[in-house]
Formats: structure tokens, C-alpha cells, sequence
């Protein structure tokens, strides 16, 4: 992808990802607006195993609504995923599993209506896909059909694959899901780490060869020895996207919530936090609260103006008696 946009933009202009270095009035640490994302190419499930091909590690982040996924796709995301982690940091829920099929097409929907060139993911909700193979068809369908996304995400090993593959076969592409698996919290234990005896880690290895046979375009890796991700990263053709599965992945995803530090609450060990919202927003809103009780805000700059003129005959036809 990168590389064609390169081409196209001759030699005067260097391509850093999704930035556009006009040479000798920019550098590198001084990133310049990222180029407008409709010159740049779709993301496709076909580009994402290219990547793989030449080892370009693939990234994905999550988006619930327009702005976020407005900049990130402006930002040059290859993938974003509305993932069912919108019942956690959107929504309040204690998990993932209250996330119904209408709240996920709802912030579809907004996601798509901002991000044009990522590849859009979107995720299915707990017993969308579960209760029967047609139900998971039509289920998948709905994303496609009513909320613009590129593609599915569902949970599970070699207890999905009629699903995986009845889904694929409609023209669908699908997405795995191993290792932490939230929707199966309860059947887990908790949100613990997974695949960590001989005996985890084969039974993971295999489903991950059973997703790609059964259809699978590429594999979320959540939570699982590095070095596991790693092993299976190399064993499949397929690009593997992990979180908290270490760098061997051929593609990294976060929760944007977390990455963001939009809240204060507890978050895994493999998050790194790129900024520190939470507290940006209790300082705005607090200052806001603040401007308003000693009267600074709002200031003339923020008042609609009237011509002088106008006020006084509004003056004079109001102290006429002629406004009741
Ligand atoms: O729902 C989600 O955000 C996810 C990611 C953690 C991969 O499934």
C-alpha cells in the first residue's frame, strides 16, 4: 500500500506511512498533518496476508464511534475493529456478554461513516453465532449488509468451525479469536492468561490450523506466552494479530480505551498507554465548572454580535409598548 502511494507521489515527496514529508521543510519529528486517507488505498483481507508475505507488521486498534475512527483512519490504521469491548468502555457493563447484535450494527454504523480506508472488523456479540450455524450466517450478514463492515470477528476454536466455514462460504470473511476469549469468561475463570501448559498450547496451536482450514483470514491472539505467539504466528499462512501475545505476531491490537487511558480503572499488563485522557478530560471539565461559577466563560469572544443600530430600534419598539 505504501509503496504505491510512493510511486504516485514522485520524487520531491517521501512517504512515512500514512505522513507525507514534503522534503527539506519537514522531518521526522516533525510530523507534518497525516495526507487526507482518500488518497490512500482499501485495506483488504488480500493486502493483510501481503503484509504477512513481507513481514509488515499489521496494526489494528478499536473504534466505537465517527471521530475516533475518523482519526484513526486518517492516522493510517490498517485495521479497526469494533470489538464487543464496547460493552466494557462504552457502555458500563461489568463484561462483554449484555453487548447485543443492535448495540454493535448502532456503532458500526458511526464507525463506518468515519473510516474509508481501513479494513473495518466487525465483532459478533455473544450468542449471535453460537446458538446455530444459520443464525451466525444471517447474524454475520448483518454487519455487511446494514453497517458497512469488511468483515466478522467470532471467539472460539474447533467448536466454531461449522460456523467459520458456512460464514465464509456466503462470501464473508472471518476473523478468529484464541487464547482469552471474554465471552467464555465464565467457562475460563476469569480474564486469566491462556495457553500456558504443554497441553493449552497444543490444543491452541490446533485450533489456530482448524480456524484457517475451516476459512479464517486472519487470527486475534489474546493473552498467551509470547513465545507461543510467536510459534503459531510461524506455523500459519494466515496473519495473526496479538494482544498481550507477544512481538512475534505479524500484527499488533489494543483497546483504544486503554492505549488512550481514558479511565483510571485497572488495565492489563500488555497495555501501553499513549496518552492520559481520563485526566485531560477531568481537567477540562473541572476548569469549565469552574469559568461558569466565576462568570469568566463565556467571554465576548464566545457572544453573537448585533449592530448597534438594530439594538436600539429593538430598544425603542420594546420600551414603546410595543412587544407585549
Ligand atoms: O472486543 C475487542 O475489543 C477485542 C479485542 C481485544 C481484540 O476482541
Amino acid at each position: 500500500m505504501t509503496g504505491t502511494a510512493t510511486a504516485n507521489l514522485g520524487s520531491l515527496n517521501t512517504w512515512i506511512g500514512p505522513y507525507l514529508l514534503l522534503e527539506g521543510t519537514m522531518s521526522a519529528t516533525n510530523l507534518p498533518l497525516p495526507v487526507n486517507s482518500g488518497e490512500r488505498k482499501k485495506v483488504t483481507t488480500l493486502a493483510l496476508q501481503a503484509m504477512k508475505r513481507r513481514a509488515e507488521s499489521i496494526t489494528m486498534l478499536t473504534a466505537y464511534d465517527y471521530p475516533t475512527a475518523l482519526a484513526m483512519d486518517k492516522s493510517g490504521i490498517d485495521v479497526i475493529l469494533v470489538g464487543d469491548s464496547l460493552g466494557m468502555v462504552v457502555l458500563g457493563y461489568e463484561n462483554t456478554l449484555p453487548v447485543t447484535m443492535e448495540d454493535m450494527l448502532h456503532h458500526c454504523k458511526a464507525v463506518a461513516r468515519g473510516a474509508k480506508t481501513a479494513l473495518l472488523v466487525g465483532d459478533m456479540p455473544f450468542l449471535s453465532y453460537q446458538v446455530s450455524v444459520t443464525e451466525a450466517v444471517r447474524n454475520a450478514g448483518r454487519f455487511l449488509q446494514e453497517s458497512g463492515m469488511d468483515a466478522v470477528k467470532l471467539e472460539g476454536g474447533r467448536e466454531r468451525l461449522e460456523a467459520v466455514k458456512a460464514i465464509s462460504q456466503a462470501g464473508i470473511p472471518v476473523m478468529g479469536h484464541l487464547g482469552l476469549t471474554p465471552q467464555s469468561l465464565h467457562q475460563l475463570g476469569g480474564f486469566r492468561p491462556q495457553g500456558r501448559t504443554a497441553g493449552d498450547a497444543k490444543r491452541l496451536l490446533e485450533d489456530a490450523m482448524l480456524l484457517q482450514g475451516a476459512g479464517c483470514f486472519s487470527l486475534v491472539l489474546e493473552s498467551i506466552p509470547a513465545q507461543l505467539g510467536a510459534f503459531v504466528s510461524k506455523k500459519l499462512t494466515i496473519p495473526t494479530i496479538g494482544i498481550g501475545a507477544g512481538i512475534g505476531c505479524d500484527g499488533q491490537v489494543l483497546v483504544t480505551h486503554d492505549l488512550l487511558g481514558l479511565f483510571e480503572r485497572f488495565t492489563p499488563k500488555f497495555v501501553k498507554r499513549y496518552a492520559e485522557i481520563h485526566t485531560e478530560m477531568l481537567r477540562a471539565f473541572t476548569q469549565y465548572i469552574e469559568d461558569v461559577h466565576t462568570q469568566s466563560f463565556p467571554g465576548e469572544e464566545h457572544s453573537i454580535e448585533m449592530k448597534d443600530e438594530d439594538w436600539d430600534d429593538f430598544l425603542k419598539e420594546a420600551e414603546d409598548g410595543h412587544v407585549d
